[in-house]
Order: C-alpha cells, then sequence, then structure tokens
C-alpha cells in the first residue's frame, strides 16, 4: 500500500506537491469515490485511479535486482517469526519485490528479486531448464562412482536429479570443494545430493542464475541487473 499522491506522482500525474492539490481540490478518486483527505493508502496494483475523471495508469516499473544473499536470512518477503528475511537488505520494497525461487537459509549467493510475475514464473519452470551454478564445499573426498552418480543422477525421495554438470575445483584432506550445475530446482537439491553420496555439504554458494553471474558482489550487497544482462536473461526464457 503507498500514499495516494506519491502513486500519482510515479505515475507521472504531478509533482507530490501538486497531486497533494489535486487530491484536496477534489480532482481525484479512488474506486469511484472522490477522495479529499490527505495520508489515504491505494494498492496501485488494485485500484482504479481517476484524475479529472480521467483513468490514470499506475502500473508498476519492472525491476530486476541480484543480490548476494549471506548465511542467516530467509529468502522470503514476511516471516511469522520475524527472522531476518532477505527483504530487509534491499530495503523497502517499493514495487512489490519479491525473490526469484529459494536459497536455504544457511546457503548464500546469487539472489535475483524483481516484481515480474511472468520472468519469476518462467526462471523457476522446469519446462526453461535454467541453469544454476553453486561451489560447493563437502566433507571427505568423493570417489568417482560418487561423481558420476551426482553427474547422472541420485535417487531422493521425490524422485532422480536430472543430469548435472559437477567439477572438481580442490581437495584437502578433510573437506573437497566442487562446482554444481543443475537445471531444475527441487528443494534443498544440491545438499540432498551431497547427503545421498555420504558427503554432507558444509558451505553452499551460489555464482549464478542462468547468464547472470554473481560476480564481485559483497554479501549483503544488491545492485540493479544491468541492461544487457537483462536483456540476456530475458532472451535465455524466450521473453
Ligand atoms: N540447493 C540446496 O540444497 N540449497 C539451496 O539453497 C539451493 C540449492
Amino acid at each position: 500500500m503507498e500514499r495516494l499522491q506519491k502513486v500519482m506522482a510515479k505515475a507521472g500525474v504531478a509533482s507530490r506537491r501538486r497531486s497533494e492539490e489535486l487530491i484536496l481540490r477534489g480532482h481525484v478518486e479512488v474506486d469511484g469515490k472522490i477522495v479529499r483527505e490527505m495520508g489515504v493508502k491505494i494498492d496501485p496494483a488494485a485500484n482504479k485511479i481517476k484524475v479529472f475523471g480521467k483513468e490514470i495508469s499506475i502500473s508498476a516499473p519492472r525491476e530486476y535486482i541480484i543480490l548476494n544473499k549471506p548465511s542467516g536470512y530467509l529468502t522470503t518477503v514476511k516471516d511469522p517469526y520475524n527472522r531476518p528475511t532477505v527483504m530487509q537488505l534491499v530495503g523497502d520494497p517499493e514495487y512489490g519485490l519479491f525473490p526469484v525461487g529459494r536459497l536455504d537459509q544457511k546457503t548464500t549467493g546469487l539472489l535475483i528479486l524483481t516484481n515480474d510475475g511472468d520472468l519469476a514464473y518462467r526462471l523457476t519452470h522446469p519446462k526453461h531448464k535454467v541453469a544454476k551454478v553453486y561451489e560447493v564445499e563437502i566433507r571427505g573426498t568423493p570417489d568417482p562412482n560418487a561423481i558420476w552418480k551426482l553427474r547422472n543422477g541420485v535417487v531422493l525421495e521425490d524422485g532422480k536429479t536430472r543430469p548435472a554438470k559437477i567439477n572438481i575445483v580442490k581437495r584437502t584432506s578433510k573437506s573437497s570443494i566442487l562446482t554444481v550445475t543443475i537445471f531444475e530446482g527441487k528443494k534443498r537439491q544440491v545438499r540432498r545430493m551431497c547427503q545421498a553420496i555420504n558427503h554432507p555439504v558444509i558451505r553452499l554458494n551460489r555464482l549464478a542464475v542462468g547468464p547472470i553471474e554473481l560476480g564481485d558482489l559483497k554479501p549483503g550487497h544488491w545492485r540493479y541487473l544491468e541492461a544487457d544482462e537483462l536483456l540476456k536473461l530475458k532472451d535465455s526464457l524466450a521473453i
């Protein structure tokens, strides 16, 4: 919900000050009723606003941002228990931003947020087989058979995973670092895949979603997608 004069200003009707004047003078209707008092809040997606009897277009501009999610934040718009959410990191969601897909509370890395429902739907629909790249540190050293299973599919309780790309980045005596690229998005998929081969995840960080890469964005920081990134992203989703 937003203040009426703010919505009018965003829609380009007039400045906020002038919009307030228009309201006070009785030139503004919300859902067929003239509003004269200040401070009325409206839902730009649901309410119809007329100025001088003419309906104004108030569709919110589309926004696309990426966040480097730190550990400890929930990927949700609101948490009933008031735990920290990713929304607190991107400031006040003026235009109804929401996270696309989900990273577990402990998972870090690239999260896209938008108010573009169509793009979000496509990004998460298995049909589009969007590649999601994770850097994963697992306990122990997986043998070739375990890596083969990760690549070709492991059986989880909700079905077998689709073929994945696996690269071994580093091995130490206690743990191994892999990059895992999956093309679907089962719940806690990477953690469950690694658990299934008896190499539990120590740390999980998402590096890329489709053509969008985390790059050197610092944990807890966010930025708007560049125009060329957005073009590539839309292109990859046939938008
Ligand atoms: N897979 C997981 O197990 N967790 C995530 O947060 C993302 C992918």
